[in-house]
Formats: structure tokens, C-alpha cells, sequence
């Protein structure tokens, strides 16, 4: 008899349980969250709790408008360097089973995305149908044809909505699973126009573009020949919003744009010496950083010492302590020092190992000087922006910070590496590390990729900074520039470079170039020639490397 009731309420529950399965729908949030900066995970951990909050405030009022969600929130933290969604998928897929058949909605955001009002996204969401493959966000549009999209379709680029990832992107449950098998490890035949991840968004919005069309099941063949004209392009929406719109004040996010249930936070701008208020707390480990810590390595050649160095001397250069101009050439008048290796068209990478040992040479036992900046002699920069990044870093580790880009990330000999043009950033006990255990494979490797190999090898992250870029400043969305103030740009070609340093860079212009620093006669003597790098194999930690991958690439290697 007891045992008969026992099993009685066992099967009841079981079948209480089964039936709510079947019957409420679930909404998954997930936080893609990054290692570094440590800020970064603090704001992940927020959002989760933040949501949490209002659902349990939702849960309590009962809110039949709001249909019977259940919402399920997931920090994914970076998976195997993969941070793209496309690559992090069938890794998150396979290890934590997410997604199941009554996953109606996938809220995907990043650690700078705020959910407003859980609220109100769950009452947009009951008006939409969660069995469209469709995706929902914030559109961007291209003004022009631009490398960071791979010049697609040049002739007409500006018509292609990409979402706005920080502002949140909402996926039907539909459109993601069938995204979740296109991208499984096993699957072959899914197109993606290059190895290169540099815009995430753009590349999710593409590869969906590309690989899904509406009708694709197979079953109806006269559906398909229409369905072949129709594919799945982001859908904009006004309840997801770019932080221009909504951000009316830090302190009240939402007014004058109510209707906005999720949005971009833009970057708290970094105070030197602000210890109180919330910001305090964060950025207690940030250290005051300024021009004069940092020695900007500026990479030329002959050809352009002309045309480019004034460029730089009159805009970002009056910001700087130490600059030096490694060329091909020594050239007096500028000066320039010549690293000893012939100019080539693409590559640099023995020029650069060489810049790096000459610079370290240069700076000698000047301990004012923690960081050195690598950069083109195309390459304009914010001083005071760069030195506001370098404070919340720490220059006694090993710290390499740039525009993060990624290599066959789908692969298992994938990496990440940060962009030349973009300037790249390294503390200098990771520079002396880089001299002693990365070296060239050939003179003319693309050189931000092997180091960005190498680091890879050797464990060091590479940290991402958002605000620094490969490109010129049309080649971004004019959201993405506002939500964050920029630090770098790159190509001079099609740009007033002046005009760039004052409206995106808060630079003021110099009427005179700075004098260079006091130690002229030193470096000019620096020894040309002394070094040699290419016999060596670049085999960090003794390891054997695949490195045709990269080698391979250095034809593909995307600089103009
Ligand atoms: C919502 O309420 C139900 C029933 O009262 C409870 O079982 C569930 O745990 C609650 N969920 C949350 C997130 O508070
Ligand atoms: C991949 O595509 C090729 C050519 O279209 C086809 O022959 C092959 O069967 C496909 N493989 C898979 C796993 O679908
Ligand atoms: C920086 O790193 C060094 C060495 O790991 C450590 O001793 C120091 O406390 C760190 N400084 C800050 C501000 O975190
Ligand atoms: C540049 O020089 C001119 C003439 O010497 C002077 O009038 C002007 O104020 C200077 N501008 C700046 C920004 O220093």
C-alpha cells in the first residue's frame, strides 16, 4: 500500500514533469563571455545576474501576456580560443548539449550587451514565430566595399544587413539548430568564403546568407527552385538597439528609448586617478600610463619616408616620447634607422624580429619605458587612448594586445593573432621573450602572424582591444565607431589623414613636428645588419609546428 502510493507519486510526478516540458517553451540567453580583460568577465557575470533578477521578478507576478517561458541563462566562456560563434558552436554544442527541440528562442549576447528589459524581449518574442529560420538584431550596413567583409559584393556592398553583436542578436530556435549542423566538426561542405575570421558578425550573417535557404528540406522540390532565389538576411529590430539611440544617460539607459529591451553598453571611458564610484573598484589595478611609457616602433621604407613620416610627425607623433623609424635606409634628415633587411611588398617578418631586437637594444636600461608599440608608417593613433588601454594592463607580465583576428579557427592548427596595421601592443618582458623564442620561418612571412603564432604556442592570450583597427574609419559601421572611442586606424589611401586624427581620435594638430627624443646619435648608430634570424627554426618550447598553414597563407596575407 505504501509502496503502491510511493509509485503513484513518482509516476505523477514524472508525468507533471513531462508535461510541462512539452508545454512550456524555453528562451536561452547565452553570454559569450571572454578570458581577457578581467573587466570583461566581471560585466558577463552582471548581465547573467541582472537577468536572472527580472526573471524571478517576472516568475513572481505571473504575467500571462508574457506566455510561460522558461529562461535559461549560459556563460559561455571562450572555448578554445574560438571566438567567433561559428567556431565556438559545435565545441559548445557537443560539451553542454544547450539547445534541445523545445528551445524556442537563443538570446545570444556579449559581455557589453545589457538586457533593459527581459520584459519586454519576452513580449516581442510572442509575436514573432520561433519556427522561421530567421535572425533578429540591430542591421548594420557597409558604405562601402571594404576588406575587413572580403570586398563582398563590391559593386553594391551597402544593401547587406550584419548584426550589431554587443547590441544582442535573438536566433530562432529553428535557424539554430540547423546553423548548429552545418557547423558540426564532421561537416564538410559548408562554404565560407576565407580562412580568415576578422568580423565576427558579418561572417555569421554571410555564412547563414551562403549555406541556409528557407526551404531546404528536401521534401518539396518545386518549393526549392523558388526557394533558391529567397535567403535568410538578419532581420532588423527596433527592440534591439545600437547604444547611440538608447543611451540617453549612463544612470537611466532606457529613457527617451523605452522600447528597447537590449542594447550596446558603451566602454566606461578610463580616469586617471578616479578611485571612488563604482568604476573605482574595477579598475583599482590600473596603473597611471602615459605617452612617455610607451616606445612607439614605427615600421617604414625608403619609398614612403617621404610621404608618410610628415604625416605622422604632424599628427600623433607631438603625443609620443620615444618613436623611432626603422627603415630599409638610414636616412639622417628624418631620422630613420635601418634594420638591415631589404624592403619586401608583403611579409616583413625578419623585419620586424628586427625591429624588435633593435628597439630592445635602444631602450636599453630607460625604465620609465613598460610597453612597446608596434606600428606602420600608415597607422594613425591616439597617445592618450593607447595609454588609457596600457593603464588597466600589466606591464610587469606578458601582455599582447591588439586587434584580434583569427586563422583557421575551425581547424585544430587554428590561431589567433593581432593585426599589424592596428598597431600592436607588448609589455616589454614579453618582447624580450619574443626574441629569444620566436624567429622566422621564411624573410618574407607575414610577420603579425607569426607572432601571433608563436604566442600561441607559447600560451601567452591574445587580448582584444576593441577599439583598434585594421582599416580606415568608413571601412567600420558608424554604430561601432560611437560605442567605443577609437584608438587606432590604418591605410592613408582614400582618407584625409588630418581630418581621421581630429574627428575620430581627438587628436589636435601640431603646427611643427616634436624633436625626437634626446638620444639621436645612439640609435643612430645602432648596428645595422647584426641580425640573423631565418636560419633559425621557429620551434618555441622545442615542439615540432605545423606551420604550412601559415606559410601558405602569407600569399593570402590581408594587407593592402
Ligand atoms: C518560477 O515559479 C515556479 C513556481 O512557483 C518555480 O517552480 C520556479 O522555480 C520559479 N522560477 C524562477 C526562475 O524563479
Ligand atoms: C559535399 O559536396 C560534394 C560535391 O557537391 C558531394 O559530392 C558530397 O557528397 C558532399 N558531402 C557531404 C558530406 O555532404
Ligand atoms: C603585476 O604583476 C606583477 C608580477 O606578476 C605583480 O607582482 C604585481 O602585483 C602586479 N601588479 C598589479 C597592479 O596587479
Ligand atoms: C600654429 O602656428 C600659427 C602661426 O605661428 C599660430 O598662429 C597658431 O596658433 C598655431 N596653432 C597651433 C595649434 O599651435
Amino acid at each position: 500500500m505504501h509502496i503502491s502510493l510511493y509509485r503513484t507519486t513518482i509516476w505523477l510526478f514524472c508525468c507533471f514533469t513531462l508535461c510541462r516540458a512539452k508545454t512550456e517553451p524555453e528562451v536561452l540567453l547565452v553570454i559569450a563571455c571572454p578570458p581577457y580583460p578581467r573587466q570583461a568577465q566581471d560585466e558577463c557575470f552582471a548581465l547573467a545576474g541582472s537577468v536572472r533578477e527580472q526573471h524571478r521578478q517576472l516568475n513572481l507576478t505571473r504575467d500571462i501576456a508574457l506566455g510561460n517561458y522558461v529562461v535559461k541563462v549560459h556563460v559561455m566562456h571562450e572555448l578554445f580560443n574560438y571566438w567567433t560563434l561559428l567556431d565556438a558552436l559545435p565545441h559548445l554544442q557537443s560539451q553542454t548539449s544547450l539547445v534541445s527541440k523545445r528551445t524556442e528562442w537563443i538570446i545570444w549576447c556579449q559581455h557589453n550587451t545589457q538586457v533593459a528589459s527581459l520584459r519586454d524581449l519576452l513580449k516581442h518574442l510572442r509575436y514573432q514565430d520561433h519556427d522561421e529560420l530567421a535572425f533578429y538584431g540591430h542591421a548594420l550596413y557597409d558604405s562601402e566595399a571594404t576588406i575587413i567583409h572580403h570586398f563582398w559584393h563590391y559593386k553594391d556592398p551597402r544593401w547587406f544587413p550584419y548584426p550589431m553583436l554587443s547590441a544582442g542578436l535573438v536566433f530562432t530556435g529553428s535557424l539554430f539548430r540547423r546553423l548548429t549542423k552545418l557547423v558540426a566538426l564532421n561537416a564538410q561542405n559548408n562554404s565560407r568564403p576565407s580562412e580568415f575570421s576578422i568580423d565576427a558578425s558579418h561572417e555569421l550573417a554571410r555564412f547563414i546568407f551562403d549555406n541556409i535557404r528557407p526551404d531546404d528540406d528536401g521534401d518539396h522540390p518545386e518549393h526549392r527552385v523558388a526557394a533558391l532565389s529567397r535567403k535568410i538576411i538578419l532581420k532588423n529590430v527596433p527592440y534591439i538597439c545600437p547604444m547611440a539611440i538608447t543611451t540617453q544617460s549612463p544612470k537611466s539607459p532606457t529613457r527617451g528609448a523605452p522600447s528597447c529591451a537590449l542594447y550596446a553598453k558603451p566602454k566606461e571611458p578610463y580616469v586617471p586617478g578616479l578611485t571612488s564610484t563604482t568604476l573605482g573598484d574595477r579598475k583599482k589595478h590600473c596603473v597611471h600610463t602615459t605617452g612617455s611609457h610607451i616606445y612607439f616602433a614605427i615600421k617604414t621604407c625608403a619609398k614612403f619616408h617621404k610621404e608618410r613620416i610628415p604625416i605622422i610627425e604632424r599628427t600623433w607623433a607631438t603625443d609620443t616620447h620615444y618613436r623611432r623609424y626603422y627603415s630599409d635606409v638610414a636616412d639622417d634628415g628624418i631620422p630613420t634607422i635601418s634594420t638591415g633587411i631589404p624592403n619586401v611588398q608583403t611579409g616583413h617578418c625578419a623585419k620586424t624580429m628586427a625591429i624588435l631586437q633593435l628597439s630592445l637594444k635602444d631602450i636599453g636600461l630607460q625604465s620609465d619605458i613598460r610597453w612597446l608599440m608596434l606600428v606602420d608608417d600608415d597607422t594613425l593613433l591616439s597617445v592618450p587612448r593607447v595609454s588609457a588601454l596600457l593603464s588597466c594592463h600589466n606591464h610587469s607580465e606578458l601582455v599582447y594586445v591588439g586587434q584580434r583576428y583569427g586563422y583557421r579557427l575551425h581547424a585544430p592548427d587554428g590561431f589567433n593573432y593581432h593585426t599589424g596595421g592596428a598597431g600592436i601592443l607588448l609589455s616589454l618582458p614579453l618582447v624580450r621573450l619574443i626574441v629569444d623564442r620566436c624567429s622566422c620561418p621564411s624573410a618574407s612571412a607575414p610577420d603579425d602572424m607569426i607572432l601571433g603564432y608563436c604566442l600561441q604556442v607559447l600560451g601567452v592570450p591574445a587580448v582584444p582591444a576593441a577599439g583598434m583597427h585594421q582599416a580606415r574609419s568608413q571601412d567600420y559601421a558608424m554604430e561601432l565607431l560611437q560605442l567605443e572611442p577609437p584608438v587606432s586606424f590604418h591605410k592613408f589611401w582614400g582618407t584625409e589623414p588630418d581630418y581621421t586624427y581630429s574627428r575620430w581620435l581627438g587628436g589636435k594638430l601640431g603646427n611643427r613636428s616634436a624633436p625626437l627624443t634626446a638620444d639621436r646619435e645612439r640609435s643612430a648608430a645602432a648596428p645595422a645588419a647584426s641580425v640573423h634570424l631565418l636560419g633559425r627554426l621557429p620551434v618555441p618550447g622545442g615542439g615540432v609546428l605545423p606551420l604550412e598553414a601559415v606559410l601558405e597563407s602569407s600569399g593570402k596575407h590581408l594587407d593592402l
